[in-house]
């Protein structure tokens, strides 16, 4: 077996939101298949311990405060990414921002700021991070978007609008840049289970009941959406562009089954729900 076999050992990869749930596995997985990984979160507490996660794994790893909606704070911290673990190969769109908020009462200040960090975010970094791709004429993007951006979330403000236009930037991205060898594809996770949802899952039953309804029959983890992006940021997807990928134990694709069809019921089906932690 070849220990290198997504092919990122030595590559400089940024991650955005490192310091949260999903980004931290992300930033883990790349460090742990060799890549340098400097961790851009606005939060600089969370970003340095996903570094010191990465640095007792005996990999190599840099935090940045950093606020992705600010365009001088981005540009300054693809300057010193580049000086401390080189031009970037591999950057990872992930910084995003959760709030409810229905549609009827949403203050426009509110829907500003939500496409500020979860779209406008994703473009900056894109075009910061995209500039050294362009110089060295190759890189990765990886977007991590959501099934909200197929799926509409009710009472989510800008949440869903905001999905969906990463997917559609990623495929903008990908049809420009394609020409000068950079790649950009999404991944869109279901339901996984980090500081951003974890409030969801303190009410009673609400994680046997979510699981229920989860073809896989489980909540995701961090984990789970870490494999799918390192291996779109690797060249083992050398040539997949524009593309998404759900990763959601089939959740998106089971509409089919809220449909009450009698006598076609699967003897097999049932609530049966799995640790977030089992394999499936
Ligand atoms: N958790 C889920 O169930 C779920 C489902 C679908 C999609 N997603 C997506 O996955 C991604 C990661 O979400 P998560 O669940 O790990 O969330 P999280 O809240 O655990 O982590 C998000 C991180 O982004 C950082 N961040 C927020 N705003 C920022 C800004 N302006 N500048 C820099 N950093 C900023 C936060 O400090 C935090 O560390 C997001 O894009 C989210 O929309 C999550």
């Amino acid at each position: 077996m070849n220990a290198d076999w997504l092919g990122l050992a030595g590559k400089a990869a940024v991650v955005t939101g490192g310091g949260g749930g999903i980004g931290r596995a992300v930033a883990l997985a790349l460090a742990g298949a060799g890549a340098r990984v400097a961790i851009l979160d606005r939060d600089g507490p969370q970003a340095a311990e996903t570094v010191r996660l990465v640095r007792e794994r005996d990999g190599t790893a840099l935090a940045l405060a950093c606020d992705v909606t600010d365009p001088d704070a981005v540009t300054d911290a693809a300057r010193r990414s580049r000086d401390a673990v080189g031009a970037c190969d591999v950057l990872v769109n992930n910084a995003a921002l959760l709030r409810p908020g229905p549609l009827r009462s949403l203050e426009l200040a509110e829907w500003n700021a939500l496409l500020s960090v979860n779209l406008t975010g994703y473009f900056l970094c894109s075009q910061a991070f995209g500039a050294q791709m362009l110089e060295a004429a190759g890189g990765s993007i990886v977007h991590v978007a959501s099934i909200a951006a197929s799926h509409a979330q009710a009472f989510s403000g800008a949440y869903s609008a905001g999905k969906a236009g990463v997917v559609m930037l990623s495929r903008q991205i990908a049809v420009e840049w394609g020409p000068s060898g950079v790649r950009s594809n999404v991944v869109s996770p279901g339901l996984v289970m980090t500081p951003m949802s974890r409030g969801f899952y303190e009410a009673p039953g609400i994680l046997e009941r979510r699981g229920a309804v989860v073809p896989s029959r489980r909540i995701g983890r961090p984990d789970d959406m870490a494999d799918a992006v390192a291996f779109l940021a690797s060249p083992r997807a050398g040539y997949v562009n524009g593309e998404e990928i759900l990763v959601d134990g089939g959740f998106g694709r089971s509409l089919m089954s809220l449909i009450p069809r009698p006598g076609f019921e699967g003897a097999d089906e049932g609530p049966d729900v799995r640790e977030a932690g089992s394999e499936s």
